[in-house]
């Protein structure tokens, strides 16, 4: 669920960067690849299709490449053969990865005529034949008798376009096998595409059988430099020695819980703690309960970090204890920051303290207290923490600008998560 709503900050954010963000509304129909349990289980055939694929041995990959961080994780991959050069959004809330086909000049778009490996999905395909009611990836059948999906976005903006296949390029002698894709028609005019990063079975991960990912997101320099670059790896890090490790949570695929996202890098978080104080909150409230709500996942598409109201009110209790009166009152950041202030960001965040995400393992994300605030313009800060009710979702969710100076590596093949400390700007 998590996922459709990142989906949707992300693009809505990128794209529309000035309008006035209502998180309250929900997506109208987002479902399948980009939402929450129930309605993210592949129907019996495709997932017998896939699952030949997603059972064989991951392949060994080593590719690494730069990556433009401006809220999102941006990178250039070379798509189809010859290869197309596409930017996409690294999303490890989402599956469905998808690509403009919309010809385009700039950025220029991805056009499937020049692609000797690109090919489309018929309406034949199982995986555009839902035959169960839950199984709601929007698809229908087109004109053309090809595979269309579309949804809509929480401002009406329509995600729409045909199921594809195409090989992503990742080095002159090597390419995926072809990943079925979704090849954008007419979403948002400057929308990058979206590389679907979780563990579900259409997944890029999944579909071309990585064992094992990981980046490393920058902290931007001042607010005057360009967007800076951070690293992106498939296949083994050669930093990993140095990560520390927590095991993901993961649920049977009976298990329904409506308020759950399986598909979603979910980690024991245990606590949090603020200027060396451990709030007083419950290691429960970061679990999911036996709806689902409360897991607790490592998102690198949403930017903020959002937490449930139990765990949300302590940090926002602390935070006004700690900085009084400059709290602004009644200000609200998009919908979903509301500790900002005026003034000197580094005196505020002297006052606030270092902060830690912990988790099993005494594992932890460190938060230095230069790092707590975002500027959002007009010389306000916020601590870029927002109630995740503000977003409509049950979870607790860690954004990309909590995971900064920080190797993040999700294995799939160990199911664990590693953390380990860098200085991102200048990774290797
Ligand atoms: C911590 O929270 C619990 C329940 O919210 C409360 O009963 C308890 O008194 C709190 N402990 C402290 C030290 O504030
Ligand atoms: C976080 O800080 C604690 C206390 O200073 C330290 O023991 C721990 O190693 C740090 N963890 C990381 C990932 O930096």
């Amino acid at each position: 669920m998590a996922s459709s709503h990142t989906l949707f900050l992300l693009l809505f954010m990128l794209l529309l960067n000035s309008l006035h963000l209502s998180l309250q509304k929900k997506p109208l129909s987002l479902s399948f690849p980009l939402t929450s349990a129930p309605l993210s289980k592949p129907h019996p055939s495709a997932a017998k299709l896939l699952s030949s694929a997603a059972e064989s041995p991951p392949l060994a990959y080593t590719y690494k490449s730069p990556f433009r961080y401006s809220m999102a994780l941006i990178i250039s991959l070379p798509i189809g053969t010859p290869a197309q050069s596409q930017q996409m959004v690294v999303d490890t809330g989402s599956q469905l990865s998808w690509i403009q086909c919309r010809r385009r000049k700039a950025p220029p778009s991805f056009d499937p005529s020049l692609s000797s490996s690109f090919s489309v999905l018929p309406c034949s395909h199982p995986i555009c034949k839902p035959r169960i009611p839950d199984f709601t990836l929007p698809t229908t059948c087109d004109q053309n008798r090809l595979c269309h999906y579309s949804y809509f976005y929480a401002d009406g903006t329509l995600a729409e376009g045909n199921l594809v296949r195409e090989k992503i390029t990742l080095s002159r002698s090597r390419s995926t096998p072809p990943l079925i894709l979704g090849c954008a028609a007419d979403s948002a005019p400057d929308a990058e595409g979206i590389l679907g990063m979780n563990r579900g079975r259409l997944s890029f991960v999944s579909q071309a059988k990585v064992p094992t990912f990981s980046y490393c997101v920058p902290v931007r320099r001042s607010r005057t430099t360009a967007n800076p670059t951070g690293m992106f790896y498939l296949g083994q890090n050669p930093n990993s020695r140095t990560f520390r490790y927590i095991n993901m949570l993961t649920f049977p695929e009976g298990q329904r819980m409506p308020n759950l996202d399986p598909l979603a890098y979910t980690v024991p978080m245990s606590g949090i703690s603020i200027g060396r104080q451990r709030l007083n909150i419950s290691a429960s409230v970061f679990l999911p309960d036996s709806g689902g709500s409360g897991q607790t996942m490592i998102d690198s598409g949403t930017q903020y970090t959002f937490l449930v109201d139990a765990a949300y009110q302590r940090v926002r209790e602390h935070v006004a204890r700690a900085v009084g009166p400059r709290l602004k009152k009644d200000y609200v950041y998009q919908g979903a920051l509301d500790m900002c202030f005026d003034g000197d960001a580094i005196e505020i965040g002297r006052l606030i303290g270092d902060m830690a995400f912990q988790f099993d393992k005494a594992v932890e994300i460190n938060i230095s207290r230069d790092r707590i605030l975002d500027h959002v313009g007009g010389g306000i800060h916020c601590v870029a923490i927002g109630r995740s009710e503000a977003l409509g979702v049950a979870s607790n969710i860690i954004g990309n600008f909590h995971q900064r100076n920080l190797w993040v590596e999700f294995d799939l093949v160990h199911r664990r998560v590693g953390f380990g400390v860098a200085d991102c700007s200048n990774a290797v």
